[in-house]
């Protein structure tokens, strides 16, 4: 193997972390490529990244090439190709002795992280880097980091894949079909509660434009049912499991990142929430969830000629109102 690409891990030796990092080594997510590991984070806990990589080192993942673990996010951040942030403070913290339970305090400490990485990723990562936020409140978190980052060239993503896959694996029981027949499975707005799960655009089977309207036929399942589920899927994982998504997490992390790295279907997109330039009307300036496709150059482009129901676009409408509120209530960090 001659390929190499070169990963940023943040919040490494968190739940997620733990699920994620050896699968970007397993010869799957990157294949014929050797993986360079830069895990990063906090000082305080840095030193349990020790015993990760004695674990990598001990699993014998084919791919895996340079392992690094540190805090200094500038130097890790040096020629990366992809950056997965998945380091935040959560809600509930005690942070420098007040507990963060507001949404505002949780936008203001966790857009503070990713002004800095933002910073760094802008100077140091490669011109054509790739960016996932995972870290809550993802799509705001991205919106600061790309502000700071300022370089139009890389990509910057907040993660709605997990949502995705939760939509489609409910859709997949109702429509009694194979999760792997269903595609073109549309997040739109933020990660978030107010997120809107596109039923109408899915392919099943590969058939085309709101099928899922027609295979569905059902409204009050989808108001009652299909939209509350997937909307408060990570609460009800949190009430059942006593922490939040990690293994589905990781998944839906390494799903994103093999869908930027193999070219799409045609006629198919995936998700995850990208700078709106105007397209489908939604409101320009924010990271919001649209549908994606990655070109064979590398590229990830939005697909532009899906069409939007009134329903839809209703319901995309209060997500897209919560980002624009969101972006208010980090203004100075955006500066
Ligand atoms: N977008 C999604 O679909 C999705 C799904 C699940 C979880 N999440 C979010 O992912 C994040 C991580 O979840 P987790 O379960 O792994 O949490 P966790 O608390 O187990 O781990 C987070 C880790 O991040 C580290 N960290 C904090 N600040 C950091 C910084 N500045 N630099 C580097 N590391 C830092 C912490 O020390 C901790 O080890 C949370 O914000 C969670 O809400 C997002």
């Amino acid at each position: 193997m001659e390929d190499r690409v070169k990963v940023v891990v943040t919040g490494a030796a968190g739940q997620i972390g733990y699920s994620l990092i050896p699968r970007l080594i397993d010869g799957h997510t990157f294949k014929n490529k050797i993986v360079d590991l830069e895990l990063v984070e906090i000082p305080q806990v840095v030193d349990k990244l020790k015993g990760l990589v004695m674990e990598l080192e001990d699993s014998n993942f084919p791919n895996m090439g340079d392992v690094n673990f540190s805090s200094d996010f500038e130097t890790a951040a040096k020629n990366a190709d992809w950056f997965l942030l998945v380091g935040s403070i959560p809600r509930g913290i005690v942070h420098n002795g007040k507990k963060i339970e507001e949404r505002s305090d949780l936008l203001q400490i966790n857009g503070g992280i990713f002004l800095e990485q933002g910073k760094a990723i802008g100077q140091y990562g490669k011109s054509n880097a790739k960016i996932l936020v995972v870290g809550n409140p993802a799509n705001t978190n991205a919106l600061i980091g790309r502000n700071a980052a300022n370089n139009n060239s890389q990509l910057w993503m907040a993660m709605t894949m997990l949502d995705s896959n939760r939509a489609k694996s409910i859709l997949s029981k109702k429509l009694n079909s194979d999760i792997a027949n269903i595609s073109r499975m549309i997040i739109w707005g933020n990660h978030s509660p107010t997120m809107y799960p596109d039923y109408e655009n899915i392919l099943v089977n590969g058939a085309s434009t709101f099928i899922g309207q027609d295979a569905i036929n059902d409204m009050d399942w989808i108001n009652n049912e299909f939209l509350p589920t997937v909307q408060q899927r990570g609460k009800a994982v949190i009430d059942a499991r006593g922490a939040s998504s990690a293994t589905s997490a990781a998944k839906a992390a390494l799903d994103t990142v093999i869908a930027c790295e193999n070219p799409t279907a045609l006629g198919d997109c995936f998700s995850a929430a990208v700078i709106t330039d105007g397209s489908y009307d939604m409101p320009e300036g924010i990271i919001c969830g649209m549908p994606l496709m990655a070109l064979s150059d590398g590229s990830v482009e939005i697909v532009k000629d899906l069409s939007l129901s009134d329903f839809a676009e209703k319901k995309i409408k209060i997500s897209t109102d919560e980002l624009i509120e969101e972006r208010s209530a980090v203004q100075d960090l955006l500066k």
